[in-house]
Protein backbone atom coordinates (compact mmCIF):
# COMPACT_ATOMS: atom_id res chain seq x y z
CA UNK A 1 0.00 0.00 0.00
CA UNK A 2 1.49 3.61 -0.97
CA UNK A 3 2.23 5.56 2.36
CA UNK A 4 1.59 9.54 2.59
CA UNK A 5 4.60 11.06 0.86
CA UNK A 6 3.56 8.01 -2.21
CA UNK A 7 0.32 9.86 -2.41
CA UNK A 8 1.77 13.50 -1.91
CA UNK A 9 0.47 14.60 1.55
CA UNK A 10 2.59 15.84 4.47
CA UNK A 11 2.49 13.45 7.29
CA UNK A 12 -0.21 12.09 9.12
CA UNK A 13 -1.27 13.80 11.96
CA UNK A 14 -4.28 11.40 14.19
CA UNK A 15 -7.45 13.29 15.64
CA UNK A 16 -9.53 11.47 18.03
CA UNK A 17 -12.79 13.20 19.30
CA UNK A 18 -14.48 11.83 22.25
CA UNK A 19 -17.32 12.90 23.66
CA UNK A 20 -16.65 16.31 25.44
CA UNK A 21 -18.89 19.30 24.20
CA UNK A 22 -16.93 21.30 21.11
CA UNK A 23 -17.34 18.58 18.21
CA UNK A 24 -17.01 21.36 15.86
CA UNK A 25 -13.36 22.24 17.48
CA UNK A 26 -12.27 18.81 16.02
CA UNK A 27 -14.55 18.88 13.06
CA UNK A 28 -12.68 22.52 11.79
CA UNK A 29 -8.86 20.99 13.09
CA UNK A 30 -9.70 18.06 10.52
CA UNK A 31 -11.09 20.41 8.30
CA UNK A 32 -8.01 22.37 8.56
CA UNK A 33 -5.31 19.40 8.35
CA UNK A 34 -6.89 18.63 5.06
CA UNK A 35 -6.65 22.24 3.54
CA UNK A 36 -3.39 22.20 4.66
CA UNK A 37 -2.36 18.62 2.76
CA UNK A 38 -1.37 16.49 5.33
CA UNK A 39 -3.13 13.26 5.82
CA UNK A 40 -5.65 12.59 8.87
CA UNK A 41 -5.95 9.59 10.75
CA UNK A 42 -9.71 10.07 12.66
CA UNK A 43 -11.01 7.72 15.44
CA UNK A 44 -14.28 9.39 16.85
CA UNK A 45 -16.04 7.61 20.49
CA UNK A 46 -19.40 6.44 20.25
CA UNK A 47 -20.14 9.52 22.81
CA UNK A 48 -18.52 12.19 20.37
CA UNK A 49 -21.00 10.90 17.65
CA UNK A 50 -23.37 11.50 20.30
CA UNK A 51 -22.71 15.02 21.02
CA UNK A 52 -21.94 15.72 17.10
CA UNK A 53 -25.18 15.13 16.09
CA UNK A 54 -26.46 16.80 19.49
CA UNK A 55 -24.51 20.18 18.73
CA UNK A 56 -24.31 20.71 14.59
CA UNK A 57 -26.29 19.76 11.61
CA UNK A 58 -24.11 16.85 10.84
CA UNK A 59 -24.71 13.05 11.71
CA UNK A 60 -21.82 11.00 10.90
CA UNK A 61 -22.25 7.68 10.16
CA UNK A 62 -19.89 5.21 12.78
CA UNK A 63 -19.16 2.49 10.07
CA UNK A 64 -15.33 3.22 9.35
CA UNK A 65 -15.61 3.11 5.08
CA UNK A 66 -18.73 5.49 5.82
CA UNK A 67 -17.15 8.16 7.96
CA UNK A 68 -14.37 8.37 5.86
CA UNK A 69 -16.66 9.28 3.01
CA UNK A 70 -18.40 11.98 4.86
CA UNK A 71 -15.59 13.57 6.10
CA UNK A 72 -13.92 13.83 2.45
CA UNK A 73 -17.38 14.81 1.48
CA UNK A 74 -17.39 17.94 4.05
CA UNK A 75 -13.46 18.69 4.08
CA UNK A 76 -13.16 18.24 0.03
CA UNK A 77 -9.95 15.82 1.22
CA UNK A 78 -8.79 13.80 -2.00
CA UNK A 79 -8.57 10.05 -2.25
CA UNK A 80 -6.47 8.59 0.71
CA UNK A 81 -6.17 11.98 2.65
CA UNK A 82 -8.54 10.90 5.55
CA UNK A 83 -8.71 7.39 7.18
CA UNK A 84 -11.14 6.74 9.66
CA UNK A 85 -10.94 3.61 12.18
CA UNK A 86 -13.29 1.69 14.76
CA UNK A 87 -13.22 1.88 18.10
CA UNK A 88 -11.46 -1.32 18.49
CA UNK A 89 -9.54 -1.92 15.22
CA UNK A 90 -6.35 -3.11 17.26
CA UNK A 91 -5.13 -3.82 13.94
CA UNK A 92 -5.03 -0.17 13.00
CA UNK A 93 -1.15 1.49 12.22
CA UNK A 94 -2.21 3.77 15.68
CA UNK A 95 -2.25 0.94 18.04
CA UNK A 96 1.08 0.64 18.10
CA UNK A 97 4.59 2.26 18.30
CA UNK A 98 6.06 1.21 14.58
CA UNK A 99 2.42 2.73 12.71
CA UNK A 100 1.64 5.66 14.71
CA UNK A 101 2.23 8.91 13.43
CA UNK A 102 4.16 11.50 15.32
CA UNK A 103 1.38 13.79 16.37
CA UNK A 104 -1.69 13.43 18.17
CA UNK A 105 -5.03 15.63 18.95
CA UNK A 106 -7.67 14.76 21.22
CA UNK A 107 -10.20 17.20 20.24
CA UNK A 108 -12.58 17.87 22.30
CA UNK A 109 -11.17 15.33 25.12
CA UNK A 110 -13.98 14.30 27.70
CA UNK A 111 -13.03 13.74 31.00
CA UNK A 112 -13.42 10.28 31.08
CA UNK A 113 -11.07 9.64 27.81
CA UNK A 114 -8.57 12.33 30.22
CA UNK A 115 -8.77 10.10 32.79
CA UNK A 116 -8.69 6.90 31.03
CA UNK A 117 -5.00 8.37 29.23
CA UNK A 118 -3.64 9.77 32.02
CA UNK A 119 -3.54 6.50 33.49
CA UNK A 120 -2.90 4.26 30.52
CA UNK A 121 -6.24 2.46 30.33
CA UNK A 122 -5.63 1.65 26.54
CA UNK A 123 -9.20 0.03 26.50
CA UNK A 124 -10.28 1.39 23.30
CA UNK A 125 -8.23 2.17 20.20
CA UNK A 126 -8.38 6.29 21.16
CA UNK A 127 -6.89 5.48 24.33
CA UNK A 128 -4.60 3.05 23.46
CA UNK A 129 -3.12 5.89 20.37
CA UNK A 130 -2.41 7.88 23.13
CA UNK A 131 -0.39 5.09 25.12
CA UNK A 132 1.60 4.41 22.04
CA UNK A 133 2.43 8.08 21.55
CA UNK A 134 3.44 9.14 25.10
CA UNK A 135 5.33 5.82 25.15
CA UNK A 136 7.05 6.48 22.33
CA UNK A 137 7.84 10.21 23.36
CA UNK A 138 5.76 11.99 20.64
CA UNK A 139 4.00 14.72 20.70
CA UNK A 140 0.04 14.54 22.41
CA UNK A 141 -2.08 17.69 22.77
CA UNK A 142 -5.15 17.06 24.23
CA UNK A 143 -8.42 19.66 24.29
CA UNK A 144 -10.20 19.15 27.31
CA UNK A 145 -13.60 20.68 27.68
CA UNK A 146 -15.59 20.62 31.43
CA UNK A 147 -16.51 22.98 33.74
CA UNK A 148 -15.40 23.60 37.26
CA UNK A 149 -12.57 21.11 36.51
CA UNK A 150 -12.60 18.93 39.50
CA UNK A 151 -9.62 17.45 41.56
CA UNK A 152 -9.47 14.46 39.49
CA UNK A 153 -9.50 16.74 36.06
CA UNK A 154 -6.77 18.70 36.95
CA UNK A 155 -4.62 15.82 38.38
CA UNK A 156 -5.07 13.90 35.29
CA UNK A 157 -4.00 17.06 33.32
CA UNK A 158 -0.80 17.55 35.46
CA UNK A 159 -0.21 13.98 35.22
CA UNK A 160 -0.39 14.31 31.23
CA UNK A 161 1.23 17.94 31.24
CA UNK A 162 4.28 15.92 33.07
CA UNK A 163 4.38 13.22 30.74
CA UNK A 164 5.00 15.80 28.13
CA UNK A 165 1.77 15.90 27.11
CA UNK A 166 0.73 19.79 26.28
CA UNK A 167 -3.15 19.89 27.44
CA UNK A 168 -4.87 22.70 25.50
CA UNK A 169 -8.23 23.72 27.13
CA UNK A 170 -11.06 24.88 24.85
CA UNK A 171 -10.91 28.41 26.25
CA UNK A 172 -11.03 30.75 23.41
CA UNK A 173 -10.39 34.37 24.17
CA UNK A 174 -12.08 37.18 23.04
CA UNK A 175 -9.28 40.06 22.80
CA UNK A 176 -9.17 38.99 19.19
CA UNK A 177 -12.84 40.33 19.30
CA UNK A 178 -14.47 37.23 17.96
CA UNK A 179 -17.77 38.11 15.45
CA UNK A 180 -19.23 34.79 15.55
CA UNK A 181 -18.83 30.75 17.00
CA UNK A 182 -16.91 30.39 13.50
CA UNK A 183 -14.22 32.76 15.07
CA UNK A 184 -14.23 31.08 18.39
CA UNK A 185 -13.81 27.71 17.16
CA UNK A 186 -10.85 29.38 14.38
CA UNK A 187 -9.21 30.49 18.11
CA UNK A 188 -8.70 27.04 19.07
CA UNK A 189 -8.15 25.03 16.13
CA UNK A 190 -5.46 28.16 15.56
CA UNK A 191 -3.62 27.19 19.16
CA UNK A 192 -3.79 23.21 18.23
CA UNK A 193 -2.26 24.20 14.60
CA UNK A 194 0.41 26.59 15.91
CA UNK A 195 1.25 23.45 18.58
CA UNK A 196 1.72 21.34 15.47
CA UNK A 197 3.80 23.50 13.54
CA UNK A 198 1.69 23.82 10.87
CA UNK A 199 1.26 27.22 9.10
CA UNK A 200 -2.44 28.50 8.88
CA UNK A 201 -4.48 31.77 8.16
CA UNK A 202 -6.96 31.58 11.01
CA UNK A 203 -6.05 34.56 12.85
CA UNK A 204 -3.13 36.63 13.48
CA UNK A 205 -0.51 35.74 15.72
CA UNK A 206 -0.26 38.39 18.67
CA UNK A 207 2.31 41.04 17.23
CA UNK A 208 2.13 40.63 14.00
CA UNK A 209 1.21 43.27 12.12
CA UNK A 210 -2.99 42.98 11.31
C1 LIG B 1 -24.30 16.45 24.56
C2 LIG B 1 -23.24 15.95 25.51
C3 LIG B 1 -22.31 16.83 25.98
C4 LIG B 1 -21.29 16.39 26.85
N1 LIG B 1 -20.36 17.30 27.28
C5 LIG B 1 -19.30 16.87 27.98
C6 LIG B 1 -18.23 17.77 28.29
O1 LIG B 1 -18.25 18.94 27.94
N2 LIG B 1 -17.15 17.27 28.93
C7 LIG B 1 -17.05 15.95 29.29
O2 LIG B 1 -16.00 15.57 29.84
N3 LIG B 1 -18.06 15.07 29.04
C8 LIG B 1 -19.17 15.50 28.40
N4 LIG B 1 -20.19 14.61 28.09
C9 LIG B 1 -20.16 13.27 28.67
C10 LIG B 1 -19.27 12.31 27.88
O3 LIG B 1 -19.74 12.19 26.55
C11 LIG B 1 -19.29 10.92 28.59
O4 LIG B 1 -18.59 11.02 29.83
C12 LIG B 1 -18.72 9.82 27.75
O5 LIG B 1 -18.66 8.62 28.51
C13 LIG B 1 -17.32 10.11 27.22
O6 LIG B 1 -16.89 8.99 26.48
P1 LIG B 1 -15.64 9.06 25.49
O7 LIG B 1 -14.53 9.65 26.28
O8 LIG B 1 -15.41 7.63 25.13
O9 LIG B 1 -16.03 9.86 24.33
C14 LIG B 1 -21.23 15.03 27.25
C15 LIG B 1 -22.19 14.15 26.73
C16 LIG B 1 -23.18 14.60 25.88
C17 LIG B 1 -24.18 13.62 25.32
Amino acid sequence: MANASDMGFAPPVTVALTGASGAQYGLRLIDCLVASGHEVWVMISKAAHLVISTETDDSLPAQPQRLTEALVERSGARAGQIRCFAREDWMAPVASGSGAPSSMVICPCSTGTLSAVATGASNNLIERAADVVLKERRQLIVVPRETPFSAIHLEHMLALTRMGAVVLPAAPGFYHRPESIDDMIDFIVARILNQLGIEHTLMPRWGDPS
